[in-house]
């Protein structure tokens, strides 16, 4: 049974690094008093360039380990890719509430002007079924042109590491969408991947002006106020960020998480 009875039940959001803190923001801002574990699976990261079996592996055996431990009122995969592969699964097999994160095409096809949309994810996202679906469903009528920028996801990390990025890495995620046939006329990007939006003032730069760029953080955050809609919350303890593996970039990282509010830092 999900934990609701308990005011400090966390909110559980989860992704293999740190592109969650993208949903995570968008949270605060409409719980602001909810109690939060921020788990990301270093040990596991990327999940992109991996198989359907290992990601849909990893992402159930460590929800169902978390939620034994942790007892969330709810879940939130704030990762495209794992949400793509293993939400039914892990929805199966949890009995918590489980918000996902899927592309934002819906949103992404009521926006464009030109009917020409670019989707940036993870090599694993982009070839999921459940996208094609999303495209049959809302994008008829439109083209959707999709690249797999995996580079994106190590740009991000180094980022809130506080390391510098070349810029020719933000560069080639552009050229991939623009040298697609009709690349051109790109309008409206969906960042499929919660780690994208960390590196949008990047990703803004690099395509010039006239591209907008949708992601699914607002409404990912709106769902999980609606579900927890009446419960309360209390903060016992300062938000914790979760890793599944100790490493230097643990230390690394610490000033990115606290201005995400995860003052204090643990290994699963
Ligand atoms: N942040 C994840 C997503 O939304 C993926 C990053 C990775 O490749 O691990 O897809």
């Amino acid at each position: 049974m999900p934990n609701t009875a308990d005011p400090a039940a966390p909110v559980l959001l989860f992704d293999s690094g740190v592109g969650g803190l993208s949903v995570l923001a968008e949270v605060r801002k409409l719980l602001p008093q909810a109690p939060v574990i921020y788990a990301a699976d270093n040990a596991g990261l990327p999940y992109g360039t991996k198989t359907e079996a290992q990601i849909a592996a990893r992402v159930c055996g460590l929800l169902g380990r978390m939620s034994e431990r942790f007892r969330p009122r709810l879940i939130c995969i704030a990762c495209n890719t794992a949400s793509t592969i293993a939400l039914g699964m892990v929805r199966e097999v949890l009995h918590v509430p489980v918000v996902g994160t899927v592309p934002a095409i819906k949103p992404a096809a009521s926006l464009t002007r030109s009917g020409t949309i670019g989707l940036l994810g993870t090599e694993a996202t982009i070839r999921q079924a459940y996208v094609d679906q999303l495209e049959a469903e809302f994008a008829q009528g439109k083209r959707l042109l999709r690249h797999g920028a995996p580079e994106l996801v190590v740009a991000a990390e180094a980022k809130l590491r506080g390391e510098a990025v070349d810029p020719a890495v933000y560069n080639r995620a552009v050229a991939g969408l623009r040298d697609q046939l009709g690349g051109e006329v790109i309008d409206t990007v969906v960042l499929a991947c919660t780690h994208f939006p960390l590196v949008q003032a990047e990703l803004t730069a690099a395509f010039g002006p006239g591209v907008i760029f949708v992601d699914g953080a607002q409404g990912i955050a709106r769902r999980i106020a609606h579900l927890t809609e009446g419960q309360t919350f209390t903060r016992t303890a300062a938000d914790l960020a979760l890793f599944t593996r100790d490493g230097p970039e643990l230390a690394l990282l610490r000033p990115a998480l606290a201005r995400y509010g995860l003052d204090r830092v643990a290994v699963l």
